[in-house]
C-alpha cells in the first residue's frame, strides 16, 4: 500500500481532477483504490456525487475520536472508496494545531491502513493552501504527484512546492518523502505556450515529468457538475484516455526495479 498525495499549493491546477479520474481509472484496473478528500471545499466529494453525506468526514478521525475506517464509503466504482469532505473539515485545521504532533496526525490516523493490505493506493486530493491539512499529507505521504498547468509561470509554482516538500522532509516530519512525479494538466494543442512549457518543466524535472499530458477539454471540466468521473461521463473521449493512460504509467512507474537489473552494474 503506498499513500500518494495529490499536491500543490497553487489553485486550479487540476488536483481534483487528477484525483478523481486516476482514482477512477486506477479502479478500473483492478487497483484498490482510497481517495481521501482533504479539502474543506470538497470538490473530489461532489465530482462522485457523494457530497450528500454530511459528517462523514476525516474530521473525527483526525482528532482521535472515531475510527478512520468507519469514514470509508464505496463509490459506484467496485475498486473506488472514498472518505468525503465538507466544509466542518476546515475546523479540523483549528483544533489540530492545537494538538501535540500536529504534522503527523494524518499520518497516525493511517496508520491502520498500513496494517492491513485492504488498498493499494490511497489518493490524497490537497487543498490549495498551505495549511495544517496540505502539510499533514505531505508528512503522511510515500510520494507526491503535482499536477502543473500548461502555463507562464508553471515552473515558478513548481519551485515553491518542491521547497515545501523539502521542508518536510528536512523536519523529520517525513524523511523519505519526494515528489514522485509531476503531471502537465490542461494541455491546449492549439496553442504553442502549452508546448514551450512541458518542454521547460521537462529540461528542468527530467524524468519526474509523466510522459502522459491532460489535454484541455470541456468534458473533463464538464462531468464533475454532473457528479461523474470522465469514465463514466464520456468514456471514449480524450479526456478518459488521457486518464487511462496516465493510471498505465503511474502503475508501471511504481513497479520496483527487478533485482537482475539492479545488479548489472
Ligand atoms: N484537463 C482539463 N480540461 C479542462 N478543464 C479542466 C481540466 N482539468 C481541470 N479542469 C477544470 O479546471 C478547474 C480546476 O480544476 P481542479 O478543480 O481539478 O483543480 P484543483 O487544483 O483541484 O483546484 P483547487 O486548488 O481549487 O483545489 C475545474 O473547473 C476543472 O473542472
Ligand atoms: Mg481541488
Amino acid at each position: 500500500m503506498k499513500i500518494i498525495a495529490i499536491a500543490n499549493q497553487k489553485g486550479g491546477v487540476g488536483k481534483t481532477t487528477t484525483a478523481v479520474n486516476l482514482g477512477a481509472a486506477l479502479a478500473e484496473k483492478e487497483q484498490r483504490i482510497l481517495l481521501i478528500d482533504l479539502d474543506p471545499q470538497a470538490n473530489a466529494t461532489s465530482s462522485l456525487g457523494m457530497q450528500e453525506f454530511e459528517g462523514e468526514t476525516l474530521y473525527e478521525p483526525l482528532l482521535g475520536q472515531t475510527a478512520m475506517a468507519a469514514k470509508i464509503l464505496p463509490t459506484r466504482l467496485e475498486q473506488l472508496f472514498l472518505i468525503p469532505a465538507d466544509l466542518d473539515l476546515a475546523g479540523a485545521e483549528v483544533e489540530i494545531a492545537r494538538m501535540p504532533d500536529h504534522l503527523l496526525r494524518l499520518a497516525q490516523t493511517l496508520q491502520p491502513l498500513r496494517a492491513d493490505s485492504a488498498f493499494d493506493f490511497v489518493l490524497l486530493d490537497c487543498p490549495p493552501s498551505l495549511g495544517i491539512l496540505m502539510s499533514n499529507a505531505l508528512a503522511a505521504a510515500d510520494e507526491i504527484l503535482t499536477p502543473i498547468q500548461c502555463e507562464y509561470f508553471a515552473l515558478e509554482g513548481l519551485v515553491k512546492i518542491v521547497r515545501v516538500v523539502e521542508q518536510v522532509r528536512d523536519s523529520g516530519a517525513n524523511p523519505n518523502v519526494q515528489i514522485g512525479g509531476i503531471l502537465m494538466t490542461m494541455f491546449d494543442s492549439r496553442t504553442n505556450l502549452s508546448s514551450q512549457v512541458v518542454a521547460e518543466v521537462r529540461q528542468h524535472f527530467g524524468d519526474k515529468v509523466y510522459t502522459t499530458v491532460i489535454p484541455r477539454t470541456v468534458r473533463l471540466s464538464e462531468a464533475p457538475s454532473f457528479g461523474k468521473t470522465i469514465l463514466e461521463y464520456d468514456k471514449s473521449g480524450a479526456g478518459a484516455r488521457a486518464y487511462r493512460a496516465l493510471a498505465e504509467e503511474f502503475i508501471r512507474r511504481q513497479a520496483p526495479v527487478p533485482a537482475s537489473a539492479e545488479s548489472i552494474s
